[in-house]
């Protein structure tokens, strides 16, 4: 009994962690890219398939990005985010617009 409450646990634990490896970077873009470059942000919206992966991959690394984002957004975060924009890139296999909310 103890044993497989145990097992049950374990398991719930492994899905909500899956689950948050996964979706993190399409989360993170939303959350924290998305509170400026929105319709109603400041910023002009913007989506995976505007860049190629390699462009991605510079963009952030050469300090490219206009605002310094590095007291809003971890460099652990940054990864997860940068590993969607890629890929969703205009080159990659799924480019792709459609994890911007309209
Ligand atoms: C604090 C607000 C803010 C946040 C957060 C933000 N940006 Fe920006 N971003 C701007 C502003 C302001 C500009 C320059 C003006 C414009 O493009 O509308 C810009 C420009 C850009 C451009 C250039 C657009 C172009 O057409 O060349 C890209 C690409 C970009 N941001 C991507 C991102 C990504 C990816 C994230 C999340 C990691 C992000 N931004 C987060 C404010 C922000």
């Amino acid at each position: 009994m103890k044993r497989s409450f145990k097992r049950i646990l374990l398991a719930l634990a492994m899905v909500l962690w899956a689950n948050q490896v996964m979706a993190g970077g399409a989360d993170l873009f939303l959350e924290k890219c998305m509170g400026c470059h929105s319709r109603k942000g400041k910023a002009a919206p913007i989506s995976p398939a505007d860049k190629s992966s390699s462009v991605w991959e510079k963009y952030f690394k050469r300090h490219r990005h206009p605002v310094d984002l590095s007291g809003m957004i971890s460099e652990d975060e940054m990864k997860l985010i940068l590993q969607t924009l890629k890929d969703h890139a205009a080159d990659s296999d799924q480019p792709t617009a459609a994890i911007i909310p309209k």
